[in-house]
Order: structure tokens, then sequence, then C-alpha cells
């Protein structure tokens, strides 16, 4: 057979509440439930070829996907990194027959000892820094992979726009490979507790979303090994339980479309997370002079009044402000104003992770 390519593109996803401390390390089960929106733009691109040459491989090739668009980086992965995406590749391959076999679909048959599969990958921001990357590439490495051991290629692309127990079950293998991918598999606002993660309908305005880029360097401490070091803080001690109380008021929240509450609960939660970080038994940071500047700058807008704002970090330097789209452009230039028209980066809530045929 001839070789054939996959490509798939997965939405970033900044979590309001966030997945931080794992209940199970092999299988990415969080302590506590999660609240996130899923990105548009602010994405990753993986393509998969799949070829008889060399069967059996699974190999990283670091070049731009051949038909990926817009400007991208392809992120220069540690030989640790590189296995990450392999082992997750194979186990996607492995998986497909039992998973597809639970949604009326087929694999082609010995599809890891045939085929060798080369993966590329490339993101539209910069990996590593607190946007989510691994969020966004794991959910389109999982997308890419199942595509690609797929029997018949059209019956998996409208199985994966239309049957969301199909999309689910793929958002459950992702977790395995990174846990915040699970989140990227649907939107705006998606809700993950245990092994499962999934939409939620809320009144929420239509938001828009902006990056204020402190640093686009990689991040010293991993997320993962982060959600290790969280509990030896003293602050963990009634975490999981806290964290419960805020993300039911956070899903009412959404639910009534109040945005001053969501901000209130988002900024609550993301210092929290990050006091966790800076009171480890080993404390570590991922602020920096610019995180802190921008935060003191944000603080006032966090009060409810006319120009509110959601704002939360991740495990990075960098502050996500996400705000109501009637007032984007307002926003806008006060950012500009502020921080510079390159240290902005802008997008909006998305729907998801997308196959393209
Ligand atoms: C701070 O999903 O990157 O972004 O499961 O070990 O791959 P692994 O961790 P990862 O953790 C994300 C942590 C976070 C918060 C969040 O997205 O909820």
């Amino acid at each position: 057979m001839s070789s054939a390519t996959f490509l798939a593109r997965a939405p970033s996803n900044i979590a309001l509440i966030k997945y931080m401390g794992k209940k199970d390390a092999t299988a990415n089960l969080p302590e506590n439930p999660s609240l996130s929106v899923t990105l548009n733009g602010l994405c990753s691109w993986v393509e998969i070829q799949r070829s008889a040459s060399e069967p059996g491989r699974v190999r990283w090739i670091a070049e731009l996907p051949h038909a990926a668009q817009g400007e991208l980086l392809v992120p220069s992965l540690s030989s640790e990194g590189q296995q990450k995406v392999i082992a997750h590749v194979e186990r996607c391959i492995s998986l497909a027959p039992e998973v597809f076999a639970q949604h009326g679909l087929s694999s082609l048959p010995d599809a890891r000892s045939r085929f060798c599969y080369n993966v590329r990958s490339a993101n539209t921001f910069p990996s590593a820094s607190g946007i989510a990357s691994s969020a966004s590439s794991f959910a389109a490495f999982t997308l890419a992979s199942f595509a690609a051991c797929s029997k018949d290629r059209d019956a998996f692309a409208r199985a994966f726009k239309t049957d969301l127990a199909f999309r689910r079950h793929l958002a459950r293998v992702s977790r395995v490979g990174s846990g915040s991918s699970c989140r990227s598999f649907e939107g705006p606002f998606v809700f993950w507790e245990e092994e499962h993660a999934f939409a939620i309908s809320t009144r929420m305005p239509e938001l828009r979303h902006f990056v204020i880029l402190v640093s686009s360097e990689p991040k010293a401490v991993s997320s993962s090994q982060a959600h290790l070091q969280v509990k030896t803080s003293p602050l963990w001690q009634g975490r999981p339980e806290r964290v419960q109380k805020r993300t039911d008021h956070m899903k009412q929240a959404l639910e009534v479309g109040d945005l001053f509450s969501v901000a209130r609960l988002a900024w609550s939660e993301f210092w929290e997370m990050h006091s966790l970080f800076h009171t480890a038994a080993e404390p570590f940071s991922y602020w920096q002079a610019g995180s802190i500047e921008a935060l003191h700058w944000l603080s006032p807008f966090v009060v409810p009044k006319s120009s509110s704002a959601i704002v939360t970090m991740d495990a990075g330097p960098n502050i996500h402000v996400l705000v109501a789209a009637e007032q984007a452009e307002a926003w806008r230039q006060r950012l500009h104003d502020r921080f510079g028209v390159k240290a902005i980066l802008e997008d909006r809530p998305g729907s998801g992770a997308v196959l393209y045929e």
C-alpha cells in the first residue's frame, strides 16, 4: 500500500480551575475536577505519514507538517519529550482496534507491525511557556494517530464529527498521554472530572482571549514535575475540597453567564496554584518580573465593573486575559499601549480538535 497522510489540528485550552496534582500518575487521573476554555487559533498541527517502508517504526521528525497552514513553530523536543510522543502514538495505534470496535469502526489489521508512522508537529505559539502546548499537541497526536490506523478514513472522519461518545473516547486516551489534552476535544467551556471531559452549556457572553507574552523561553519545571511537587506544600492540605467548592461555584456562574464571579474565582484559583509552587518543599516559580508587573496592573480589573476581565496563568510566566467580545477593541488598545503590540497574542474560544480530510 502506498503512503497516506493524516493531518489534525487541536487548540490549546486554558484552565480557569486547574488540574494540578494527580491521583494516579500513570493514567493522569486528577486530584480534583477542572474547568477550561478551549481556544481556536493558538493550536498545534500534527501530521502523520503512514508508509510501508521500515514497518513497525514510529518516528518523530522535527519538521513542519507539509500541509499545515499559518506561521508555525516546530517544537524542539528533548529525547525524553520525543519518547513521550512516540510512546503515545504507539499507545493510540495499539488501542485502536478495541476503541474502534466500540463505535462501529474498523482499524487496519496489524496496523502497528505493517506500517511505519512519521510524525511531524508544529504550534502557532512558543511551546512549553504556559500556553498549554502539551494539551494542544497531545490532542492532535491522538486524533492523527487514530485516523492513521482506521480502515476507512471517511467513516472515521464522519464518526469523529458526529459521534460525541467516540470523540470523548479519544479524549480519554489522549488524557493518558497528557492530562489536560482531554479538554481540547470540545469547547468552548469544558469540565473534566476523573475520566470524563465534556463541554458544558453556559450563558457566558462571547469572549475574546489575549495573552500577555512575558517570555517565550521554555519553562524550567515541567507541568509533570509540578504535579508531584505541589503535594509537598503545606498549602496542599484541603486543596481538593477547596477546589471542589470553587468548581461548583464556577459552574453556577458559567451557567448564568456571571462574568464577574467567574473572574473572581479564576483569580483566586491561579494564585492558589502558584502559591503551591512557591511553597513546595523545594520552592519554584514560573513568574518573572514582567509577570508581577502585569498582574499588578491587571488586579483592578478583576473587581466588578464595566471593563472586567478574567485573568489566569498556567504553569508559565505568561498571562491570559479573557474579556467580553464587545469590549475587545478597548482591551486590545489598552494592552497594546501598556505592553506593546508584539507582546500581545490574540485568540477566541473555539470548539475543539479537527481532522483534515
Ligand atoms: C498548569 O496536562 O501538562 O496547565 O498530565 O503531566 O501532561 P501532564 O500535565 P499537563 O498539566 C497541565 C497543568 C496546568 C493546569 C491545567 O491545564 O489545568
